[in-house]
């Protein structure tokens, strides 16, 4: 699946204003696109100006946003979970998707985005405190580390550059419980940096590292795969896999697994 430019797929502004209800979202020249970014960012206003801004920026930038949309990643899933959630741009994103489509601004060709329940864990307390200041009970997020919290029952668990940050052991104990969690068909969405990529890997790498350590949350070790081995490892597990390279755009090299719970846990 290609991801294609955000260029070309927007309806145009007359048309988007013609649709536009009485309270607007975003300003009136905005494109859907713009006025999109503007929705899901917004909510981040209330936490502080570094939220708001790497909200923007991210949502932006980062090509796995989009696609989540642009080709409805969640289906018909309504009961999702977001592992290591950060300060819940997911939640931000399908909640301001809905907002947008509800006041007639929407990218043309898209599918309409459906509502869902979204709950997130996080380890780190100030991703947690951002992600409630901005969302407030409208995103339900747990504090703790993923490798311990309860993940009780989901349709679809999402995991989106986390997996690298636990040790491999303990990825095969987390993807055995993400497994368990979901019924037979769930959905499994995660994203992995494709150690198998050189440079661009290392660079992703390096780059996340620093992200992290400026955001105060000190030098984490990560622990990467080729993504041969990650779809090996999925399929001993349980789940059929499909491999999406999810960074264009960017000089990343992540990648995303889309994975459906089939056959009983093989280990
Ligand atoms: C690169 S960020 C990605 C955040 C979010 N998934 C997104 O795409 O915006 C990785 C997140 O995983 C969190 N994390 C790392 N290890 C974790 C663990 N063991 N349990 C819960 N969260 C964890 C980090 O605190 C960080 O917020």
């Amino acid at each position: 699946m290609t991801v294609p430019d955000t260029a070309g797929t927007a309806a145009t502004a007359p048309q988007a204003l013609a649709r536009r209800p009485a309270r607007p979202i975003g300003a009136a020249y905005e494109s859907p696109w713009n006025a999109l970014l503007s929705a899901a960012a917004e909510p981040y206003r209330r936490a502080s100006r570094f939220a708001h801004g790497f909200a923007r920026g991210k949502l932006a930038l980062d090509p796995v946003f989009r696609a989540f949309l642009e080709h409805d990643l969640l289906g018909g899933s309504k009961d999702v979970l977001d592992l290591g959630c950060g300060q819940g741009l997911l939640a931000a994103w399908l909640q301001g998707a809905w907002r947008c489509y509800q006041s007639g601004l929407w990218p043309r060709g898209w599918p309409p985005p459906r509502a869902r329940a979204l709950r997130g864990i996080e380890l780190m307390g100030s991703e947690v405190a951002r992600a409630r200041r901005a969302l407030g009970g409208a995103f339900h997020v747990t504090q703790g580390d993923i490798r311990h919290v309860e993940l009780g029952t989901a349709d679809a668990i999402v995991a989106l550059d986390v997996l690298h940050y636990l040790p491999p052991p303990s990825q095969i104990e987390l993807l055995q419980r993400i497994r368990a969690a979901l019924g037979h068909q769930g959905l499994l969405l995660i994203r992995v940096g494709a150690a198998d990529s050189g440079l661009r890997f290392r660079f992703t790498q390096e780059l996340d590292r620093f992200i992290l350590l400026a955001r105060g949350h000190g030098w984490f070790k990560t622990y990467c795969r080729p993504i041969e081995e990650w779809c090996s490892l999925l399929r001993a597990l349980g789940f059929d896999n499909d491999a999406t390279w999810m960074s264009r755009g960017t000089p990343f090299a992540n990648v995303l697994l889309t994975c459906r719970a089939c056959t009983a846990s093989g280990s």
